[in-house]
């Protein structure tokens, strides 16, 4: 039985592009896993001049020689250029092979035309890696939560601005500084603005959202924006508080069936899970019908937590695993809405830059000192559609709990306020 069992694995025969942090990282890993029995027989890098840690007969620069071999069965894409990934990833697909990928801006970007390739050519195309890295958050939200019964999920899902944060809020570090560790460590994509400014987060939000709910948006679609303008004012706030300031991507099921969802920076409390993840950590809460909380942690960068989410998918394609978005396709998808109303903290120069008429309404002002604030009450889509709260030195965190959806509560507290001539 199980020799029977065995010669039903795959074997795999591996094409990999890509040998920085988690290429080289993935070749290391797999030497040291000698029972999965997959090899790399080929690796097409960008710049053959560049001294390697593995044999220089391995290496080339001609893509066709992977794409090509009919030996090479599954191919691994690792390689920083999303275009460039995208033009492999279907071409494997295409030429009969299954793939694995960490590339989540390539992911994000072509959702609808990678589901298209998966269905027509009926091979794997499997990216653990491009989510939280070591966690095991997709596939989860593919077989566990495979029900109507998820309420919501909260996470960190990029390791260098949350690394970023603990740096400077736990250490003192200047924001430059925190930047230049992040990416002497590895942490950091290739261009920080895709980290910095969040989009990095919501490239990787798009695809959990696919995952969780079955919603397939492009990344602009949805509510974003990253730690470039909090101040250390802000966190002189949190502390006061006592709260942490976290790059949090939320999506929650509303009552209305409909999901709203965002990536934000967001005030935790300290005893919140997601207070407790700290540096290059990733943490995902979810919140589903009967379980009540489950938090996933580890680490969401670096060579070799990625390359053993890599080698898990790696050896998932042995027993041709496939993901079958679920939420897509084997149940009605979840619409997005921005039918929701947001608490927020908002700091900023000048109250000139603040459009308060446009707030339903003001709970705290503080305008005494240099760097002013206000918590208030906003909708969703003044957000969504505007972009004055990332403009002028604005800095925009949400409060905890930040989501209100009662309508008829909203509207009563608004009554009173302006009755009470606050607004
Ligand atoms: N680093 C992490 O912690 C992490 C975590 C999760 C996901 N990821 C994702 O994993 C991917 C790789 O990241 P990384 O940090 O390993 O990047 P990296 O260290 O910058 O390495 C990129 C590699 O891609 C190669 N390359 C670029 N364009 C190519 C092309 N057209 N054809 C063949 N090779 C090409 C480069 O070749 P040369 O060596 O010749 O320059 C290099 O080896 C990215 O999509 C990233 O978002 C990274």
């Amino acid at each position: 039985m199980k020799l029977k069992e065995m010669e039903t694995h795959k074997q795999l025969t591996i094409g990999l592009f890509g040998f920085g942090v988690v290429g080289e990282g993935l070749y290391k890993v797999l030497q040291q896993t000698p029972s999965l029995k997959a090899g790399i027989k080929k690796i097409c890098i960008k710049h053959p001049g560049k001294k390697r840690n593995a044999p220089e007969s391995l290496f080339t620069t001609d893509k066709n020689e992977l794409l090509g071999d009919p030996e090479i069965n599954v191919i691994v894409e690792v390689i920083d250029d999303s275009e460039a990934a995208f033009e492999i990833v279907s071409t494997a697909l295409q030429n009969n092979k299954d793939v694995v990928s960490a590339s989540k801006k390539m992911i994000a970007e072509h959702l609808p035309e990678l589901l298209g390739l998966q269905q027509s050519t009926g091979h794997s195309l499997l990216y653990e890696a491009a989510a939280c890295a070591s966690i095991p958050v997709i596939r989860n939200l593919e077989e566990y939560y495979d029900n109507d019964l998820l309420h919501s999920i909260k996470a960190i899902v990029n390791g260098s601005t949350n690394f970023i944060l603990s740096k400077i809020f736990d250490e003192q570090l200047e924001f430059k500084q925190a930047l230049l560790l992040a990416q002497q460590l590895g942490f950091a994509e290739s261009d920080p603005k895709l980290d910095v400014e969040g989009y990095d987060a919501v490239n990787k939000w798009t695809f959990l959202l696919t995952h969780a709910y079955g919603i397939t948006e492009e990344p602009g679609n949805i509510l974003f924006t990253g730690i470039q303008n909090i101040q250390l004012e802000d966190a002189e706030v949190a502390k006061e508080k006592n709260y942490e300031i976290k790059l949090v991507a939320e999506a929650k099921k509303l009552k209305n069936g409909k999901v709203t969802a965002f990536v934000l920076p967001q005030f935790v409390k300290k005893d919140d899970h997601l207070a407790f993840v700290k540096n290059e950590y990733n943490g995902v809460v979810i919140e589903s019908g009967f379980a009540d909380k489950q938090f996933f942690y580890g680490k969401g960068a670096g060579s070799f937590p990625t390359a053993s989410a890599v080698l898990s998918d790696i050896a998932a394609l042995r027993y041709q695993y496939k993901y079958e978005y679920k939420k897509l396709y084997h149940h009605p998808p979840h619409k997005l809405s921005n039918d929701v109303f947001l608490r927020v903290y908002v700091s900023f120069d000048d109250w000139d830059n603040i459009p308060r008429e446009r707030f339903e309404w003001i709970e705290e002002w503080h305008a005494q000192e240099e760097r002013k604030y206000l918590i208030g009450v906003i909708a969703f889509n003044e957000l969504k559609n505007n972009t004055w709260w990332k403009e002028n030195n604005t800095s925009l965190i949400l409060t905890p709990e930040p989501i209100i959806e009662d309508i008829e509560i909203r509207k009563l507290k608004k009554k009173s306020l302006e009755l009470a001539g606050i607004i």
